[in-house]
């Protein structure tokens, strides 16, 4: 007899970036606070900032161990990549360490992603497994077409020229989104190629459809997240178990927040 399989445990949180407060700051370790104060933009050092400070207060927990004892290790999986197989001409190699932040010390074994855009910053976890998470604002203003060319594969492009010109930035933001959540989730990032990710067409249930070029995930569960008429979300967990999804609002978070010391 085939056991059903025991479904994964995946959390999502949201924060609204009105809940970042300069008393976080005492949760990000050195790098991360050099790279807060390099952001030009108070909105952006917000979105860095919260997302740091809950992500590590939600590993604190699930550890058992304070925020501080929390640490991240940064890793490109598309710098690795090129560096294996040669590629890299040398002129990617920044010196700054960039990435995807993996757990270290007491978290390690939990899985990671944080998103931001607008007034959302979104944070996944699990354990033991990648997750990657996209939100992003819908934009009618930006250069679309061009975009498109940028992010769409030949058949989502063809699926995404037949609908209606209203219709297709909310589409194509449901494309990137989840495309940027599978990139995210391995580890890639844009890097990796959003061309290369083939996806179901947005009025269609989330699936990865192909990945082409190799370095794809052997399994992969998509989920729309909904985030309001103005966001597109989604999450990516490299599974082939059924996903048990918990999201956490926006006030759950702050509750989080304030059960801090000096959390007000
Ligand atoms: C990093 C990247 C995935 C983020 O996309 P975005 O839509 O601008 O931003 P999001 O808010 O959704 O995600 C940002 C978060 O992704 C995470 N991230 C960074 N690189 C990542 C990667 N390769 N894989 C997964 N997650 C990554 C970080 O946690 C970051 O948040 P933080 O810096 O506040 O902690 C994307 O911009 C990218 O891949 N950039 C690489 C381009 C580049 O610099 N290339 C040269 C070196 S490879
Ligand atoms: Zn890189």
């Amino acid at each position: 007899m085939k056991l059903d399989p025991v479904p994964l445990a995946t959390e999502v949180w949201w924060a609204r970036t009105s809940a970042a407060d300069d008393r976080l700051l005492r949760l990000l370790d050195e790098e991360e606070l050099a790279r807060n104060a390099r952001f030009r933009h108070q909105a952006d050092r917000d979105r860095h900032l919260l997302g740091r400070a809950v992500i590590r207060l939600l590993l604190a927990e699930r550890a058992e161990c304070p925020p501080e004892k929390v640490t991240f290790a940064l890793r490109c999986r598309s710098c690795e990549e090129k560096e294996r197989t040669g590629a890299g001409d040398g002129t990617d190699a920044r010196q700054e360490p960039h990435g995807k932040p993996h757990p270290t010390g007491p978290a390690e074994g939990w899985e990671v992603s944080v998103s931001h855009s607008g007034e959302w910053v979104a944070l996944a976890l699990a354990s033991g497994v990648p997750v990657g998470v996209d939100v992003e604002r819908v934009s009618g203003a930006r250069d679309l077409e061009g975009l498109a060319g940028y992010t769409l594969g030949d058949p989502e492009r063809q699926a995404w020229e037949r609908l209606s010109p209203a219709d297709r930035i909310g589409a194509f933001f449901r494309y990137w989104a989840r495309k940027e959540a599978l990139l995210k989730a391995t580890g890639l990032g844009l890097s990796g190629g959003l061309r290369r990710v083939l996806v179901s067409p947005a009025d269609a249930a989330p699936e990865l459809l192909a990945w082409t070029g190799g370095c794809g995930p052997e399994a992969a569960a998509l989920l729309d997240l909904e985030r309001g008429e103005e966001y597109r979300s989604a999450l990516a967990v490299l599974t082939d178990r059924p996903v048990e999804l918990a999201v956490h609002p926006h006030e759950e978070t702050v509750r989080l927040l304030r059960s801090q010391p000096g959390g007000g």
